[in-house]
C-alpha cells in the first residue's frame, strides 16, 4: 500500500506509522507526506528520510477547484493508494474523500462520538475530556468521509483517567494509545481486512 500522510503538527503519530513500517508491523510505505503549514514537524521528518513533502495549502491557490486539482495531483504522481490524517487539522475536500472513498483513515485522541466535531482538535479535546469529568477517554480510528469526526469507527481503546489527571496529562495516555492502534488500523486496510455496513465497519482479524 502507498500511503499518504497528512498532517498539520509535529507528526508523532507519522513517525509511529514510520516505526511500524521499519518493525514489519505495516506492510505499506510512505510515499508523500503533505500538510496545509510550511513549518509542520511532520513535512521535516519526512524530508530527514528523504520521503517525497509537499506544503499544500488552500492559500496557495486560486480557488476551490484548484486547490483540489492541485492535492490530486500530488496524490496521482506519487501513487496513493490510501491516505492517513495524522493530526491533520483541516477538512479533506469532498472530491479527494470521493476520489479515495474508504481509502482514507483518521486518529482522533477521544473515544468518538463523544468529544468530536468543528473545533474539537489537538488540545482542545483534552480540555474537554478534562472539564466533563468523564472518567475514560482514548483514541479513535475512523474512516474519512465528508463530515468530521462522523466515518465508521474502525479500532478504539480506552483510557482510564484519574482524580489527578490534568488535560497534559490525558493528552500524553491518549497519544500513547494513538502510536499503538493507528499502525494496526492501517495494516488492516493494508491487507483489505475491513467490512463496512452503512455506519458501520469492522476489522477482520
Ligand atoms: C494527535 O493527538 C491527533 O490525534 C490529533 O492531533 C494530534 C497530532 O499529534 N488529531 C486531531 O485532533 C484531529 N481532529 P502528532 O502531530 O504528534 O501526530
Amino acid at each position: 500500500m502507498n500511503l499518504a500522510v497528512f498532517a498539520s503538527g509535529r507528526g508523532s503519530n507519522f513517525q509511529a506509522i514510520l516505526r511500524a513500517i521499519d518493525d514489519g508491523r505495516l506492510s505499506a510505505r510512505v510515499t508523500l507526506v503533505l500538510s496545509n503549514r510550511s513549518d509542520a514537524g511532520a513535512l521535516e521528518i519526512a524530508r530527514a528520510r528523504g520521503i517525497p513533502a509537499v506544503h499544500c495549502s488552500r492559500k496557495s491557490f486560486g480557488s476551490d477547484s484548484e486547490f483540489v486539482t492541485g492535492m490530486l495531483a500530488h496524490l496521482t504522481d506519487h501513487r496513493c493508494d490510501a491516505i492517513a490524517l495524522a493530526g491533520y487539522m483541516k477538512h479533506v475536500p469532498a472530491e479527494v474523500v470521493a476520489a479515495y472513498r474508504n481509502r482514507i483513515t483518521n486518529i482522533h485522541p477521544a473515544l468518538l462520538p463523544a468529544f468530536g466535531g468543528a473545533g474539537m482538535y489537538g488540545h482542545h479535546v483534552h480540555e474537554a475530556v478534562y472539564a466533563s469529568g468523564a472518567k475514560f477517554s482514548g483514541a479513535t480510528v475512523h474512516l474519512v468521509d465528508e463530515e468530521y469526526d462522523r466515518g465508521p469507527i474502525l479500532l478504539q481503546e480506552a483510557v482510564a483517567l484519574d482524580a489527578e489527571d490534568t488535560p497534559d496529562s490525558i493528552a500524553a495516555k491518549v497519544l500513547t494509545v494513538e502510536h499503538r492502534i493507528y499502525p494496526i488500523a492501517l495494516q488492516a486496510l493494508a491487507e483489505g481486512r475491513i467490512d463496512i455496513q452503512g455506519q458501520r465497519a469492522w476489522i477482520r482479524l
